[in-house]
């Protein structure tokens, strides 16, 4: 499995997603400013993996820091933080780095300068560990809803490309293969930077999976031809209500599937799940150029000057999603604000088993 990110020589590697399946090439970032811009223009994406990036950026914007002590250090890395924020705004998974490393540093103020720093780094090299076990787990509790023979639709890239390893609707497949089920999978394209073309369809077919590469609209008359048998995507951010944020065009892919009777799975890491947020109204949205539509890889394929809208990012309500697919296990979405509470008995609301 191809690395998309990982900790070298005090330096952040990153696959460049922007130029793959033509090439894989990596890019080096030394400052926290580089990594900042390698998500905004999408060289790293993909909820997860841009909260390992930002874990990373606070990490290397770390050590770029000089101070005299812990309160001076804490201080300084805030506009790090706010930075690598800014990059994009519908993942909570850049809040949930935040959020973890200011908590790290908070509960770490007695150690000296230069101790601190090397704890960072070490914590986000943690991060992307822990990434690549929770993917695993998610795979496992997921791989029960793929049935020998079945065909499966996936939206975007929500694969090992979009995370530290496994992915988190992938994975679910991956552990049916190693389970030796026989299924295949229906990329849709995904426009307007084709993730599902560029992305989904090569990393599948690195492993070994059956995939074969569909127009973004297409699902419907597939689905209508019975050729579906059930949906898995990934999400950006799910509300504590199971509302599900994730790339344009989920929200009719889930639509799709309720008029055919098709379930529709997310697979969710808790890092984006957002349970301070009750509906996916509050979701702010990432509008994105106009350029990502009007070309192609560079090439104009639309009018100069004709108006454009890009959203990157679409809101499925809750009553259309079957399950959610965690780390922890597979849930209805009216449940999923019970697994935040440490005393709910899980076993009594898990959907099936591993
Ligand atoms: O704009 P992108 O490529 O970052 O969008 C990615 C997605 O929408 C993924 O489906 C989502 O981040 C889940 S990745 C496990």
């Amino acid at each position: 499995m191809v690395k998309t990110i990982y900790w070298k020589d005090n330096k952040v590697v990153m696959l460049d997603q922007s130029r793959l399946p033509l090439e894989v090439s990596y890019i080096e970032c030394s400052n926290y400013e580089c990594v900042a811009d390698a998500i905004s223009r999408l060289l790293i994406r993909g909820a997860p993996a841009i909260g390992i990036a930002a874990s990373m950026g606070i990490a290397i914007g770390g050590l770029g820091i000089s101070a005299s002590d812990t309160e001076e250090f804490r201080k300084k890395i805030k506009p790090v933080m706010y930075h690598l924020l800014s990059t994009r705004p519908t993942a909570v998974n850049i809040k949930w780095a935040v959020d973890r490393f200011t908590k790290f540093i908070e509960a770490n103020m007695d150690k000296p300068v230069s101790t601190l720093k090397d704890m960072l780094v070490q914590e986000s090299i943690n991060v992307l560990n822990e990434d690549i076990e929770i993917n695993r787990a998610i795979g496992q509790w997921g791989a029960q809803f793929i049935n020998d023979g079945d065909t499966v639709l996936t939206h975007c890239n929500a694969g090992s490309l979009a995370t530290g390893g496994y992915g988190t609707a992938t994975s679910p497949m991956l552990i049916a293969k190693e389970q030796g089920k026989k299924f295949r999978v229906f990329a849709d394209e995904t426009r307007p930077v084709l993730q599902g073309a560029r992305l989904t369809a090569w990393e599948l077919m690195q492993a070994g999976i059956d995939v074969t590469l569909i127009t973004d609209n297409s699902a419907g008359a597939l689905m209508k031809k019975g050729m579906i048998d059930l949906a898995i995507v990934g999400t950006d951010r799910t509300t504590r209500n199971g509302d599900v944020a994730n790339k344009i065009g989920t929200y009719s892919v889930a639509v799709l599937c309720k008029e055919h009777n098709i379930p529709f799975y997310v697979a969710a890491p808790l890092s984006s799940i957002d349970f301070n947020m009750s509906s996916g109204d509050q979701i702010p949205i990432e509008e994105r150029a106009a350029e990502e539509v009007t070309t192609i890889w560079g090439h104009r394929v639309a009018p100069e000057g004709v108006k454009v809208i890009n959203m990157a990012f679409d809101v499925t309500p809750a009553k259309y999603v079957s399950a959610i697919i965690t780390q922890k296990g597979a849930f209805r979405p009216s449940d999923l604000h019970k697994i935040q509470d440490e005393k709910s008995d899980l076993s009594s609301i898990r959907i099936g088993n591993k």
